[in-house]
């Protein structure tokens, strides 16, 4: 077991001294508070593996609302708080954020009566997480400062690099629970232990991921397409039968896993290139684990998992859209028609960059692909040099004939006809006047 000291010195030299400073400052105001004030979870747990992690996820023993206020107070910080849950989140003036949890509960026990509070220990708190590596909890009281608690083996799995749960029902209680060991096993290189494993398959087996509800499957599943390389945790999603909770047609075949992988070529491409233009990667994942549905199919899963709104869109229409564009594209390679830029900017310049992505994954041959990276590389930003004043200027009576005017002159730029300002303003001429003014 790590000593108060070393558990010190980890702080010292794993986190910035802002952090540092803040914890301290936590442990003088629970003193000041008389309550005990613990660090706890994935950010001890990151702090003792090395890997960063600034989440400060406080649970005090006692009023943590009141508790954050205080710490607020003191430090010019705002706080948000959930009475019902007993937590606050402080919010300092820069944005940095601590999130702070009571052991003390309180709860109703008919509607209208006064609350019952009960004051619960640290070490229940611990007890009532997810895996044994999440339960580990640094004290920061003055006295106590750095002293690290382990109540349930959770320092001998960090060494053992295993992701074991805390009791039999575990996954039962919540089986949410089964895509986070999924998680944490392929981030941090752990092996789900031998027991944690059968008691997974058993939850599963049972159906208890269908009783969590779609749209919290729905969000676990975009956490693990978040992670830096989600493809070995859906591997491992695959291996345990999870993927028929997202529909009963999905499985991992080596082609998908294959698609998966260019996936993550092309996303890396896009960041490298495009470094600040948002992409959201797990979409462009999604899509290709997706890509041998049909579109009912793709219905059904948005339905079944509740997916919002705003991305139903891009996994139903454009991903049709796609597809038959993919098609095209493909068709028109094998018999050798050559695709001009102006149809290949209109054929995807429709689509967002998730699914263009995710083409480029799935394109059957690297010349389809460079056709779509041309497009994002060469094509998508283009537009004439001339504008609507210089069409006014040119004595053009303003009305929809600018559109398609401006239309031309990006066509005949994406195909190379015009290269300067001139050569705009030459083919407006030629285009659109006669020889005495402009036609009508
Ligand atoms: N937790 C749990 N069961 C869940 C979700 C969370 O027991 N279904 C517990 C875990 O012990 C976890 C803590 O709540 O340590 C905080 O949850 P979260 O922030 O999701 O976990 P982290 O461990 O911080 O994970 P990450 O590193 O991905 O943020």
């Amino acid at each position: 077991t790590l000593k108060k000291r070393q558990v010190a010195r980890l702080i010292r030299e794993q986190l910035p001294s802002r952090v540092l400073e803040v914890l301290q400052e936590l442990g003088v105001v629970g003193d000041a508070l008389q309550c005990e004030v613990f660090a706890v979870g994935g950010f001890v747990r990151d702090l003792l593996l090395r890997q960063p992690n600034l989440d400060v996820d406080i649970v005090v023993e006692g009023d943590g609302i009141a508790f954050a206020s205080e710490f607020a107070r003191r430090q010019g910080c705002r706080i948000r708080s959930h009475q019902k849950f007993g937590t606050a989140v402080i919010i300092f003036p820069d944005g940095f954020k601590v999130d702070v949890a009571s052991t003390r509960m309180e709860y109703y026990l008919e509607p209208g009566a006064l609350p019952t509070v009960e004051d619960a220990s640290i070490k229940l708190d611990l007890y009532r997480r997810d895996f044994t590596i999440n339960t580990l909890a640094i004290a920061l009281n003055g006295p106590r400062y750095g002293e690290l608690l382990d109540f349930f083996g959770g320092q001998r799995d960090l060494e053992e690099k295993a992701v074991r749960v805390l009791h039999n029902l575990s996954f039962v209680e919540d089986p949410t629970r089964v895509f986070r060991a999924i998680r944490f096993e392929q981030r941090l290189g752990f092996r789900i232990g031998v027991h944690t494993e059968h008691l997974l398959r058993s939850a599963v087996r049972m159906g208890f991921v269908d009783k969590v509800g779609g749209a919290r499957v729905f969000n676990e599943l975009v956490i693990i397409l978040k992670e830096a390389n989600p493809v070995p945790a859906v591997a491992r999603m695959a291996e345990l039968q999870l993927l028929k909770y997202l529909h009963p047609a999905l499985v991992l075949t080596p082609r998908i896993r294959q698609r998966f992988e260019e996936a993550s070529r092309v996303i890396h491409w896009h960041e490298l290139l495009y470094t600040g233009e948002p992409c959201q990667g797990w979409l462009v994942y999604f899509l290709c684990l997706t890509v041998e549905l049909d579109k009912d199919a793709m219905e059904g899963i948005c339905r079944r998992l509740a997916v919002p709104a705003r991305y139903v869109g891009m996994l139903c229409e454009q991903r049709a859209e796609a597809r038959s564009r993919l098609q095209s594209l493909e068709r028109r390679r094998a018999r050798g028609t050559r695709t001009k830029a102006s149809e290949l900017y209109q054929w995807l310049k429709p689509l967002a960059t998730e699914v263009l992505l995710a083409m480029m994954a799935q394109a059957g041959t690297d010349e389809v692909r460079q056709q779509i990276s041309h497009f994002f590389t060469h094509l998508r930003n283009v537009s004439p040099l001339l504008d609507g004043n210089d069409l006014l200027a040119l004595g053009i009576p303003p009305g929809p004939q600018y559109k398609v005017i401006l239309h031309h002159l990006l066509q005949a730029r994406l195909d190379g006809r015009v290269l300067t300002r001139d050569d705009e303003l030459a083919l407006v001429r030629k285009r659109y006047f006669n020889r005495g003014g402009p036609k009508t």
